[in-house]
């Protein structure tokens, strides 16, 4: 047994069948088995053991009457069950095709790779399966914050939240995983030092059923993320709110003074600005500064940034209260955040992006990728 396909399930009945079909066409005798870990409510357990006494592989299904861990626990427990030592993590519900299974396995044993993703974010993927605008967005935006959060783990990896991968399991120690609801692998790759390549696929619509993401799934994995890399973010939370005070104290200082209050404003946003700077090079990203470009560029970046953001968001500010009518408190806060988000997404990504020889700076990579999200068909 080379390899054991693990596919978590919930109410998949309908789908069962095509799926072991289409795994059985590729598989050569004796080298494969899938193993079903289902935690559903209608018959799809009856359903995979009805298939598996025609299928042209070992077929097993481990119904689980708690739902421990949901869709992560249920991955985990499939592989401890797994026979084979590399496995392959799948949908249950045709959007990963299983015809790119043997190219995962291909990728792996080319070597140099304890996890392979199937992602469907790099170049010549597509990931037309997600139900609608909002879940296209929502996905982008969550793997961009989630790529922000781990610069470093996740650099080179295109599609953090994918649930079609490769996974070698001796490589990987899974141990002491928490599954806490969809995201295994990130957990997995943000806990563990692993070794990563990605293949791309196009991710497929939905053949049958309906999907159990929801925004209970969206909760779970903000929460994910916080516990799994409260460090950094906090840290620049902590350094932006600090800025905040001493910006108001010199605003406060200068209009005593006798300074125009305009004139005030600028001089404390701009000492902020500096400020913060050099705060984020001393404690935020100081892990990261070793591969980053150079102090200047990354000020001139920062710098950049900040100034453009504070000329933004005044404005923002007031079309919100104009066209929506909010209060402008309200808008400010609403601002506040999405700014406070922005900026650490640019920080993480561009002003610290470890600089690779020979190619693309940080910025004109980011550029690329925002460009090439804006100009394909039907997406933001
Ligand atoms: N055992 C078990 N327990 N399986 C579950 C559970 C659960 O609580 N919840 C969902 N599943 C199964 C589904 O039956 C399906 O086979 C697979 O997990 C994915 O669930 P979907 O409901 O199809 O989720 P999706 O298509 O919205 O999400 C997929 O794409 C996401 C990225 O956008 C999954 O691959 C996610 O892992 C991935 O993050
Ligand atoms: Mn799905």
């Amino acid at each position: 047994m080379n390899l054991s396909i693990i596919v978590p399930t919930f109410n998949e009945a309908p789908n069962v069948e095509e799926l072991i079909r289409r795994i059985g066409a590729f598989v050569a005798p004796g080298t494969a088995e899938v193993v079903f870990v289902d935690d559903s409510t209608d018959d799809t357990p009856a359903v995979v053991r009805r298939v598996a006494a025609s299928a042209p592989l070992p077929v097993r299904v481990i119904h689980r009457e708690t739902a421990t861990g949901g869709l992560g626990g249920a991955v985990l427990e499939g592989i401890a069950a797994a026979q084979a030592r590399v496995c392959v993590v799948m949908d249950g519900d045709l959007q990963h095709p299983p015809e790119e299974i043997p190219a995962l396995v291909g990728r792996y044993e080319q070597g140099g790779a304890d996890v392979v993703i199937a992602s469907r974010y790099a170049g010549g993927a597509t990931s037309r399966g997600l139900a609608d605008r909002t879940r296209v967005f929502v996905s982008k935006a969550s793997v961009a914050v989630t790529r922000a959060m781990f610069p470093v783990r996740l650099r080179g990896v295109s599609d953090p939240m994918t649930g079609f991968f490769l996974i070698d399991t001796e490589a990987v120690d899974l141990r002491g995983l928490k599954p806490r609801g969809f995201k295994i692998l990130l957990e997995t790759l943000a806990r563990r030092s692993v070794r990563v390549a990605e293949i791309p696929f196009d991710f497929a619509e939905r053949t049958a059923g309906e999907s159990k993401a929801s925004l209970r799934q969206g909760v779970h994995f903000l929460t994910q993320l916080t516990l799994l890399r409260f460090g950094k973010m906090s840290a620049f939370a902590v350094v932006g709110g600090l800025g905040a005070v001493v910006n108001l104290a010199i605003v406060w200082a200068l209009t005593r003074l006798g300074v125009d209050y305009i004139v005030a404003a600028v001089i404390a946003a701009e000492v902020t600005i500096i400020g913060n700077f050099v705060l984020m090079e001393l404690f935020v990203f100081r892990d990261m500064k070793a591969e980053a470009s150079a102090m200047w560029s990354r000020f001139a970046k920062s710098f950049g940034f900040n100034n453009a953001e504070a000329l933004v968001r005044i404005p923002v500010m007031a079309l919100m209260v104009e066209t929506w009518h909010l209060s402008a408190v309200v808008a400010t806060a609403i601002t506040l955040v999405v700014a406070f988000i922005v900026r650490f997404v640019f920080h993480s990504l561009v002003v610290y992006a470890p600089r690779k020889p020979g190619a693309k700076s940080g910025a004109r990579e980011f550029a690329e990728k925002i460009d090439e999200q804006a100009m394909s068909p039907g997406e933001l």
